[in-house]
């Protein structure tokens, strides 16, 4: 893999409800690298009512992106810490081409390279579903569906007794906008991988199981051929 390190360096990229966060979850146990999620970065920030948090939230309420250079600074230190050593896996960065480059050239500065860039595709009509059901534990980040995947006691997280939550962005509107964002920003950055001979499209409908299968199908080809 990556520099001939035993070293994974991965994106995980799917429009919103694509189930990023569901297998991202189940990747970072299996593949024992840490998951770095912007959003969920973002979301805590909003918890603590931190300025980066204020800040953030502004754009989040609206479907709207945070701005690049926001995005570079919290990757620039995030991708230094001892854990990422290993390897990492990105849950929704990059989101655009400034990221997608700069990314780049700052993996490069630190002697790395990505290995592998998953695509979860999924069709818009399941998307809007799983994100009008989707519940998010206030404590610790685990997600719920209310019909596909329901916690035991309604409205509070199997894990941790948390209290479960609406997404302010998983409302009807908000979801549209995110919908076009992600198509008008995002989207586009397909190529770029593709083009690199990155990019692994992966079917990200049916069982989650089913899912992470075939996620790590791709992942061990690139490490058969590291
Ligand atoms: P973020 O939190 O990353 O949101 P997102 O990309 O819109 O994606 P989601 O988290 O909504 O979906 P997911 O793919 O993780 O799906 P999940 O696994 O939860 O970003 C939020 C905001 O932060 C952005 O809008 C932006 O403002 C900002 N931001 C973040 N990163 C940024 C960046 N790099 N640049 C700029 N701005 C940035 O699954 C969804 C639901 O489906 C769940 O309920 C789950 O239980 C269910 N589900 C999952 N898998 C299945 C399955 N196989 N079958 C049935 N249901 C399933
Ligand atoms: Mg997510």
């Amino acid at each position: 893999m990556g520099d001939g390190a035993e070293r994974l360096d991965l994106i995980l990229m799917g429009p919103p409800g694509a189930g990023k966060g569901t297998q991202s979850a189940m990747l970072t146990e299996r593949l024992r690298v840490p998951c770095i999620s912007t959003g969920h970065i973002f979301r805590e920030e909003v918890r603590r009512k931190s300025p980066l948090g204020l800040e953030a939230k502004r754009h989040m309420d609206k479907g709207e992106l945070v701005p690049d250079d926001v995005i570079m600074r919290i990757l620039e230190e995030r991708l230094q810490q001892p854990d990422c050593a290993p390897g990492f896996i990105l849950d929704g960065v990059p989101r655009t081409m400034p990221q997608a480059e700069w990314l780049d050239r700052a993996l490069a500065a630190l002697g790395r390279h990505l290995d592998l860039v998953v695509r979860l595709v999924v069709p818009d009509e399941e998307l809007i579903k799983r994100l009008s059901g989707r519940r998010t534990c206030r404590e610790c980040g685990a997600m719920y569906h209310i019909i596909f995947d329901p916690p035991t006691n309604e409205g509070i997280c199997n894990r941790c007794n948390g209290d479960l939550y609406q997404r302010d962005d998983d409302h009807e509107d908000i979801i549209a906008s995110r919908l076009e964002v992600y198509a008008r920003e995002t989207a586009p950055i397909f190529q770029y991988y593709r083009a690199r001979d990155l990019l692994a499209e992966v079917d990200g409908t049916g069982s989650r199981d089913d899912i992470l299968a075939r996620i790590v199908e791709r992942v061990e080809r690139v490490e058969q051929h590291a």
